[in-house]
This record gives C-alpha cells, sequence and structure tokens, in this order.
C-alpha cells in the first residue's frame, strides 16, 4: 500500500545521515571544495554508518535497508553537498543495485559483497569522451581470447575513477554489430583495477569540486571471461537499467539541494534588512521562497514515489526519468534564485549557496541530459515508447530475504 509516512527504520536512517554530513563534513566542506580535494576519511566512515551497502540485502554484506532508505539518505548527503551523494550514485546505484540485478551468485560473492561492507569501492563505466547521450555511440572493444576478454578503449566524466577499485565497463563483443550500431553486441564486463586499468582525476570542473571525477584508459586489459555479467549481447540493457537505479539517486539529491537552498534562504531573509525591513518581508522574495517551497514538496514526491515502486518491484523508467528530470531542474533555479536573493554575498563563497549554485549543473547533464528526459517524456505520452521485456529486473525488497535473523 502506498502511504505518506515514513516508518521507524526509515526515519532513523535518515537521521543518522543527517547526523554525519552536517556534524563530520558540513564544517570541512568549503575547504575541501575550494582546494578540489577529495577526502577519503569520508569514505571511511560512511562504510562505518553501513552506508555503502545501504540497501543490499545481508546476505551479500549490505545492511538490508529498502530502496526509499537509499533516497533519504541522498536527500541528506546532498544537502550539505553533492560530492557526497555522487558517492551513492556510482558505487550504491550505478553499480551494486546492478549486481544485484544481473550478476551471478559467484560473482556476487567475489565482487558485490566486498563493495556492500565498504572494503572496496566501485563504479561505471559507460561514457566515453564522444559518446554520452549515445551509447551506442562508444567505442570501447573486447575481444574473446581463449578464456578472456581484451578490452581496449577509453571511458570519461567517470566519478570515483581515481579511487575505485571494481568498474563496470560496457564494451561491444560483436564488431559487426558496432559497425551498424545495434546496441545487441554491447556487453557488461566486472573488471578490478589490478587487472590492468590505469585512471586518472579532471581537475577544474565548474562544480562538485570535492569530488573524484575522471578517466579510464583501457589497454589489452585481460578480463577473464567469467567476468561478464549476464550475457554476452545485454550490456545495454545492463546499462539502461543501472540508469535507473542511478537516476533516483541523482533524483533524491537534488531534492535534498532544493531543500538546502530553501534553508538558507529562510535564514538570511530573516537577518538581512533593507530599506529598514526583513528582506522575506518583500513580495517578490517571497516568490522565490514560495517556488523553493513547491520545488522541494514536488521533488520529494516524485523521489518517493520511485522507491516506492522500486520496493514493490514495478518498473520504473518513466517515472524516474521524471523524478530526475523535475527535480534537477528545480535544483539548477532553486540556486540560482538562492544566490540572487543573497545579493552581492551570494555572488561570493561566504555563503555555501554559491556552491549550491556550481554543484546543481552537473546533474542537469549527467545520467541522461535534461533534453534526454524531456524526449523520453514526450515518447512515453506520444506511444512511441515503450518498456520492453527485460530478463532481470531489481529485485523487490522483501525484509524476510534482505535481513539475516
Ligand atoms: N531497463 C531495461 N531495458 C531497457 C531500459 C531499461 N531502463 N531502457 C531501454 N531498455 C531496452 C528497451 O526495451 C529495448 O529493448 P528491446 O529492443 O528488446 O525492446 C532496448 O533496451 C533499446 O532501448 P531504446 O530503444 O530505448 O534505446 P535507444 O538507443 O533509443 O536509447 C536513450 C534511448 C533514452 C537515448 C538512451 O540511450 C539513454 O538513456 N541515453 C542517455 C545515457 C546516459 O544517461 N548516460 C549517462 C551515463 S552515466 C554518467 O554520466 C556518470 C558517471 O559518473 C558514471
Amino acid at each position: 500500500m502506498l502511504g505518506f509516512t515514513l516508518n521507524e527504520d526509515q526515519e532513523m536512517l535518515a537521521k543518522t545521515v543527517k547526523d554525519f554530513a552536517t556534524k563530520e563534513v558540513e564544517p570541512k566542506i568549503a575547504e575541501l571544495d575550494e582546494k578540489q580535494q577529495f577526502d577519503d576519511s569520508i569514505l571511511e566512515k560512511m562504510k562505518e554508518l553501513d552506508l555503502l551497502g545501504v540497501c543490499i540485502p545481508e546476505k551479500y554484506g549490505g545492511a538490508g535497508f529498502d530502496y526509499v532508505s537509499l533516497g533519504l539518505a541522498c536527500e541528506e548527503l546532498e544537502a550539505v553537498d553533492t560530492s557526497l551523494r555522487v558517492i551513492l550514485s556510482v558505487h550504491v546505484g550505478l553499480n551494486s543495485m546492478t549486481m544485484l540485478t544481473w550478476a551471478n551468485e559467484e560473482q556476487k560473492q567475489k565482487y558485490l559483497a566486498p563493495q556492500a561492507r565498504g572494503e572496496k569501492i566501485a563504479t561505471f563505466g559507460l561514457t566515453e569522451p564522444n559518446a554520452g547521450s549515445d551509447v551506442r555511440g562508444l567505442q570501447t572493444t573486447a575481444k574473446k581470447e581463449g578464456d578472456h576478454y581484451v578490452l581496449n578503449g577509453e571511458k570519461m566524466w567517470i566519478s570515483l575513477a581515481d579511487v575505485a577499485d571494481h568498474f563496470l565497463i560496457f564494451a561491444w563483443t560483436d564488431m559487426e554489430k558496432k559497425k551498424q550500431k545495434d546496441y545487441k553486441g554491447i556487453s557488461c564486463f566486472i573488471v578490478s583495477r589490478d587487472m590492468g586499468i590505469e585512471t586518472g582525476t579532471i581537475h577544474g570542473k565548474l562544480g562538485v569540486r570535492a569530488g573524484n571525477t575522471g578517466w579510464i584508459a583501457m589497454n589489452d586489459v585481460k578480463v577473464p571471461a567469467e567476468n561478464m555479467m549476464g550475457e554476452e549481447g545485454e550490456g545495454f540493457k545492463i546499462a539502461m537499467s543501472a540508469l535507473d537505479n542511478g537516476r533516483y539517486t541523482v533524483a533524491a539529491g537534488a531534492t535534498g539541494l532544493v531543500r538546502a537552498c530553501r534553508d538558507a534562504c529562510l535564514k538570511y531573509s530573516k537577518e538581512r534588512e533593507t530599506f529598514g525591513n526583513p528582506i522575506g518581508d518583500y513580495q517578490l522574495v517571497k516568490q522565490m521562497i514560495a517556488k523553493m517551497v513547491r520545488d522541494y514538496e514536488t521533488s520529494r514526491l516524485l523521489y518517493l514515489k520511485v522507491g516506492w515502486m522500486k520496493n514493490e518491484g514495478l518498473r520504473h523508467t518513466k517515472e524516474v526519468s521524471l523524478a530526475k528530470w523535475v527535480a534537477c531542474d528545480a535544483s539548477e533555479a532553486a540556486s540560482g534564485d538562492a544566490v540572487q536573493l543573497h545579493g552581492a554575498y551570494g555572488f561570493s563563497n561566504e555563503y555555501p549557496v554559491e556552491r549550491y549554485y556550481r554543484n546543481c549543473k552537473g546533474a542537469v547533464i549527467y545520467e541522461g541530459t535534461r533534453e534526454i528526459q524531456q524526449l523520453m517524456q514526450a515518447d512515453y505520452a506520444l506511444g512511441n515508447r515503450k518498456d520492453g521485456n527485460v530478463r532481470k529486473e531489481l529485485p523487490k525488497y522483501d525484509p524476510s530475504e534482505w535481513l539475516e535473523e
């Protein structure tokens, strides 16, 4: 049944994450952002809090919370800084939840379990220097040689590239299909760093400067054939189902960013006076605040609905695309207004709204641009897009399965 109250576990998790983010990260985040520094101790703390396997069943090393809890955690993390939420987006959303759906039992024990325990960090290698929205345009190849595949290619804009131990890599295994851009020629591989993958960090980003974003290079990287995830040719569908998870975390996080903008503006509107009155007394300021209130509540409803659909095991590609689009646009609007409302102070790093304004933009672009989400929504409405059958779906949340005695 759909309800509008969070249960005790969900409330408790949200509070734990909020305490961690506000007490342990918020005091140092401006400095990390300025220095473009990824702080490993944050990962350590997230591991201690079991966040790195938050919605993975206990039998695979996770904490056994439901998918709504994952969304709540993302909201709380991004209310402090986008870089925190990005960790859950790639490690849990794009990688671990995708392994939970598609990996075989042996792969789950070998790769997913240490990820969920936080012993290994994981990311997702789909995007390339010349292929972002156009997934079929990727160039990485995986050629079979005996009991191995040999991977060659480059990945770009990969969150945690320089930090991760495990990578899901998408590559063409069928070179004829590659020529025709037939998605059925793409496969997915579980690759670990020690197989010979090289990575580097990209500096000079507009935002999310306390996060790690980088590139991956693969030159004759030998990957055991048993590390193919799913069947040969299933890579495109695996990538799309991974994005259903990643987009959920992005939507929930962007909702947290809207909330952070709203709260910063509420505080400033009461403190700052012009023409003898607090600026919150003026209608044009109230209008900005009202939009933030509206956008926070709307974005939150949309992502929580997706979390509920995930818990119920329902296909939610359409809903998560809408939630991602709405929340990311809302965070862009809210952070723009938040800077405006703070006046000249908003233009400096004396207040966090300047960081929110820079941080919001990435999510309007990655994991499916605003324009891709718009095309998807229009095509669903016009009847041009329908959800096809998939061999495997994200498992429904079942506490009797997810929690051990
Ligand atoms: N789950 C499972 N299967 C799916 C699916 C999903 N969510 N979405 C599509 N499929 C299936 C379809 O049913 C179809 O199968 P059939 O042929 O059997 O019917 C097949 O996949 C092909 O689907 P489409 O026809 O929809 O494929 P398309 O080429 O038209 O692609 C698209 C549509 C919406 C443009 C898609 O390519 C897309 O979403 N592009 C954006 C990619 C993206 O978000 N990239 C960001 C990567 S991650 C990142 O940036 C960050 C990082 O740090 C790692």
